[in-house]
């Protein structure tokens, strides 16, 4: 190897080794790893008695926000507290008995469904369970 060889390959090397200390986080940053999200199906929500009848309660299912609301007239309905159109969290009104979200005034009646704003689609309802103290919520099948 004759030194006109090695200063080339030393600079080259030593370019390229830049432009991937430059490159790297970039390419991080834009190309966020996959991360597996933890599968929770089914959390504990509430305690019987927690949530008076008109009222509900945000809780985490997993990572995402999900509502547990216990209607006038005592049924308790579940559902993922995301909005479908921008993922801003959604809260329940008990004067109109709707979900709405305050992002872009989405609203949603009892069962999830769009009454009102952008959001495209129905909210993911959940199924609830009440097993001694503890209500339930977990993915429908
Ligand atoms: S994020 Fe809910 S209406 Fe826009």
């Amino acid at each position: 190897m004759n030194r006109r060889t090695f200063i080339n390959g030393f600079f080259g090397g030593s370019l390229l080794a830049t432009l991937a200390s430059f490159l790297y986080p970039v390419i991080r940053y834009i190309l966020p790893p996959k991360q597996a999200e933890a599968v929770q199906k089914k959390v504990a929500a509430a305690k019987v008695g927690d949530l008076a009848p008109n009222s509900a309660k945000i809780f985490k299912f997993g990572s995402s926000p999900a509502i547990l609301i216990n209607t006038q007239d005592g049924k308790l309905l579940a559902f993922s507290a995301v909005c479908t159109h921008l993922t801003c969290t959604v809260t329940y009104q008990g004067d109109t008995e709707t979900m709405f979200c305050p992002c872009h005034n989405g609203r949603f009646d009892l069962a999830g469904n769009v009454i009102s704003g952008p959001p495209p689609a129905s909210l993911e309802s959940y199924k609830v369970d009440v097993a001694g103290e503890d209500i339930f919520v977990s993915k429908k099948a």
